[in-house]
């Protein structure tokens, strides 16, 4: 159900931005969350005849500072269940260079692809959609609790040192995420709900939750829970069955 939901609000937002502009930009998630998505889109016969592949150009919202083959790659795992399976043009599969030792380089030239790539709206990049994943501490791409780049309001794309890892993460910031049109966080199981529900309803400041500072300027967030992971919610915040 989840990852029938995400494939149609991906499809959907796909169809129409290559209508009105006639490309359309997206920023995948990593982790485990949205392999289910990737596979349907690509495997889903209704849902792969309808994506316009060829206009798409991909980008991630984070990658780990690891080759592209290595198990940990985010692109690895998108271009296993979705990428290798459908018809998406080689230049416009923007892969972070994240091979390269100097991640903070590497940042560099990320953030330069997706200036070079991406419409500005209000001088900033604008995405058409940006998937998420959250985990149980609250971080959403890798911007993590307490790391540097969740004060970041200026750049792009860091690479963020996250401590509990011993590893830089490469990641889209703030700034760039909240530019974008239309922003989902996919989250599946029950370890997920008590997250969720601090952050979709708040019994006072929620401390320390990355995932709340995403709030797109001019652009709509919406969130894909299976039941599970929405079971701690007030039955009023869920639509859909
Ligand atoms: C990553 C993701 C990260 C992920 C969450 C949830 O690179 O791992 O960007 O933010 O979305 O950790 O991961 P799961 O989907 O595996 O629970």
């Amino acid at each position: 159900m989840l990852d029938e939901a995400a494939a149609d609000v991906f499809a959907r937002a796909a169809v129409d931005a290559v209508r009105r502009t006639g490309r359309f930009s997206v920023a995948l998630a990593g982790g485990s969350t949205p392999k289910g998505l990737y596979s349907r889109l690509a495997t889903d016969v209704r849902c792969r005849n309808l994506v316009p592949w060829s206009e798409i150009d991909f980008f991630w919202g984070d990658e780990r500072h690891v080759p592209p083959g290595d198990p940990q790659s985010n692109y690895r795992m998108a271009n296993e269940t979705m990428l290798s399976k459908v018809p998406a043009q080689p230049e416009r599969v923007h892969r972070v260079q994240s091979e390269h030792a100097d991640a903070a380089l590497v940042a560099e030239w990320y953030e330069a692809d997706i200036s070079a790539s991406i419409a500005s709206r209000a001088g900033t990049p604008c995405f058409d959609l940006i998937v998420l994943g959250i985990g149980v501490d609250g971080h959403t791409a890798s911007l993590f609790p307490g790391t540097a780049a969740l004060a970041e309001g200026n750049r792009l794309v860091v690479a963020n040192w996250v401590e509990m890892l011993s590893a830089h993460r490469i990641t889209m910031t703030f700034p760039l995420i909240n530019a974008a049109r239309l922003v989902i966080f996919l989250a599946a199981g029950e370890e997920k709900a008590d997250v969720l529900r601090r952050i979709l309803e708040p019994k006072g400041p929620a401390r320390n939750l990355p995932a709340q500072l995403v709030r797109p300027i001019d652009g709509e967030v919406l969130w894909l829970l299976d039941g599970a992971a929405a079971s701690l919610l007030n039955a009023s915040l869920i639509t859909g069955t």
